[in-house]
């Protein structure tokens, strides 16, 4: 079977880490998966630019458009259906999701945070957050974490992890940037790659079950 699992990455802002998504799988390094279609939730995300540019469908999606919370999650789920999505991974994306939708793609929604969890993590810990209270706190090792999202804000089972040295000095962009580089760009796509072929394998072993 040679079919991959769609991916929907969903972004607001950068886009760095959709981009390396996007490297990734170009250079084959997520052989079972593909990027079906990214979502920004704010206008001016560059990350639509960087899905256009690799020509992938780039949707807008905000709240705003679609009145309110309910409407926009109706939209993507739409958007999802259309594009037989099955696995979406969150890569910068700052917007809670309500229960009902996390709970409705549970197992099938992961997001990249840029600590250690459960070190540094939780409601308001996004953007330069996560990276000032830990120089702030003194740590010496911080680094990226790729979990399943749940209903509790960066309280799913965590799937991959990487340290990152703190260094006498850093600031807060430092640190953040060095993070992104040595951990978050490199755990994401290798999470992203082994779901899709454990999802893959899992398929072959139930359609082998079924023909028995
Ligand atoms: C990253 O630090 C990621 O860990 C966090 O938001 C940031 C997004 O950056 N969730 P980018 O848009 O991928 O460049």
């Amino acid at each position: 079977m040679s079919r991959k699992i769609r991916i929907a990455v969903l972004a607001s802002g950068g886009g760095t880490n959709l981009q390396a998504l996007i490297d990734a799988e170009r250079s084959g390094n997520i052989p079972d998966g593909e990027i079906a279609i990214v979502i920004c939730n704010r206008k001016s995300a560059y990350a639509a630019e960087r899905a256009k540019e690799a020509g992938i469908r780039a949707e807008i999606v905000t709240r705003k458009a679609y009145g309110g919370q309910e409407g926009f999650e109706a939209r993507m789920t739409e958007l999802f259906e259309e594009e037989n999505i099955e696995l979406i991974v969150l890569a910068g994306f700052l917007n809670i999701l309500s229960e009902d939708f996390v709970r409705r793609y549970d197992h099938r929604i992961i997001n990249i945070h840029p600590s250690l969890i459960p070190a540094f993590c939780g409601e308001g810990f996004y953007g330069l957050v996560p990276h000032i209270a830990a120089l702030e706190r003194g740590v010496r090792v911080t680094g990226a974490t790729v979990h399943f999202v749940n209903e509790i804000a960066d309280g799913g089972e965590i799937i991959a992890q990487k340290a990152v040295e703190v260094r006498p000095g850093d600031t807060p962009e430092e640190l953040q940037k060095r993070v992104m580089e040595q951990a978050e760009w490199v755990i994401l796509p290798e999470a992203v790659s082994r779901i899709c072929t454990e999802r893959i394998q899992q398929k072959e072993r139930e359609q082998d079950n079924g023909c028995i």
